[in-house]
């Protein structure tokens, strides 16, 4: 297929687009490489052993799209947005104009190209505190942050878009932790300043780029204290896309999936494994809990399992060996590197 993807140099994006070429999809991505180094594209194309098109710009940019879906696209791969949940907390408009605004802009594009097919990448936060876990997707939906209601916003104006057009299908993405890197070290996870997540931020500690890693509440009501969460290695989320787009091509109608091993980590023994993967000891202190933050949140993923045919099948040890892999061939991430 001819695909075009949104935020295809970003984290998530990156890692598809190499499983998309490999697969032997025609890639256009369209980014403005807003928290993304076009270097991560390059490697893709390295990994891949493909070329793929590059536009760089902004989705909510009509002569940008009118580049990206010249040529033809038969479904587009939607990534880009901003996902930081505190900076969203901060700057609500922007998070509202670029996420929103983003996908209104490219859905009208979509329209004027004719094309009918979406992977929208959603995630977990939909969910806010979830009355029990693991949650499935019939789950209520109740956001706690702007950006979250960005998130949901965008699952709504996809699922009413589709209400008005039979033949058109949408596939909601909603992502658990991603975690991990591309096993040849090559691309992965590249947060500017200081990361708001956790699996980056244990890795800058054991490069040394941070000299040790704030433990946001030590007394949730579980085994250890620390928060559990449903990691998932990015390779795996990547071929869930595959699965995805394919989906999206066989079945018309709007579906919402869950994407995660189903399977919890507390962040002890999140830091444990990194320790194990990279051989060096990682400084902890405990702290507050973070505002917003749930006890746990992992994933039911019986129906991604079952009607996309798709699995996690990558564990907590890949996840660490790869993103370790990565922090350490790139102790500075893209920044360095030519
Ligand atoms: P990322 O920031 O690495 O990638 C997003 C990409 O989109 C970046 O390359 C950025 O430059 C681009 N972008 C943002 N706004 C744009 C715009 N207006 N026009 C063009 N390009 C734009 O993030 P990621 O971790 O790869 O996340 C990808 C998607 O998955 C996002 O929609 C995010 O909300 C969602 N998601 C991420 C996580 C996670 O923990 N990483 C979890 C759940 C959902
Ligand atoms: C995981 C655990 C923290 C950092 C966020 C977004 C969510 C989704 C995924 C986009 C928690 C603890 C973290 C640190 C810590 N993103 N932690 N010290 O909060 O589950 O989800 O990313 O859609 O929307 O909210 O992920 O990696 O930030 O935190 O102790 O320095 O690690 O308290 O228990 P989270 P996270």
């Amino acid at each position: 297929m001819n695909l075009l993807v949104t935020g295809g140099a970003g984290f998530i994006g990156s890692h598809t687009c190499v499983l998309l070429l490999e697969a032997g999809h025609r890639v256009t991505v369209i980014d403005n490489l807003c928290n993304s180094a076009a270097i991560a594209l390059a490697r893709v194309q390295e990994l891949a052993g493909k070329p793929l098109r590059f536009v760089e710009g902004d989705i909510r940019n009509p002569d940008a799209l009118a580049r990206a879906f010249a040529g033809g696209i038969d479904a587009v791969i939607h990534f880009a947005a901003l996902k930081a949940v505190g900076e969203s907390c901060e700057q609500p408009l922007r998070y509202f104009d670029n996420n929103i605004g983003g996908t209104i802009a490219l859905m009208q594009a979509m329209e004027a190209h004719g094309v009918q097919r979406l992977v929208f990448s959603s995630s977990a936060t939909v969910y806010g505190q979830p009355d029990r876990v693991p949650v499935k997707e019939d789950a209520p939906l109740r956001v706690t942050n702007p950006y979250g209601r960005t998130k949901l916003v965008m699952e709504q104006l996809i699922q009413d878009w589709c209400a008005a057009r039979p033949e058109a299908s949408a596939v909601l993405l909603r992502y658990f932790n991603p975690v991990g890197a591309h096993p040849s070290g090559r691309i992965g996870e590249d947060p500017r300043g200081e990361p708001n997540n956790l699996m980056p931020y244990i890795a800058q500690v054991a490069v040394g780029r941070r000299e040790y890693l704030r433990i946001y509440g030590d007394d949730y009501p579980t085994p250890d204290g620390t928060g559990i969460r449903d990691y998932l290695h990015v390779m795996d989320l990547a071929e869930a896309h595959l699965k995805a787009v394919d989906y999206a091509a066989a079945h018309a109608g709007c579906e919402a999936f869950n994407l995660g091993t189903g399977r919890g980590y507390s962040v002890r023994e999140m830091v444990a494994a990194f320790e194990a993967a990279s051989g060096r000891a990682i400084p902890c202190w405990s702290v507050e809990r973070r505002a917003g933050d749930v006890t746990e949140l992992t994933a039911d993923p019986a129906q991604a399992n079952a009607r996309l045919q798709w699995r996690a099948t990558r564990g907590l040890e890949a996840m660490c060996a790869d993103a370790w892999r990565w922090q350490q061939m790139n102790p500075e991430g893209f920044t360095h590197v030519s």
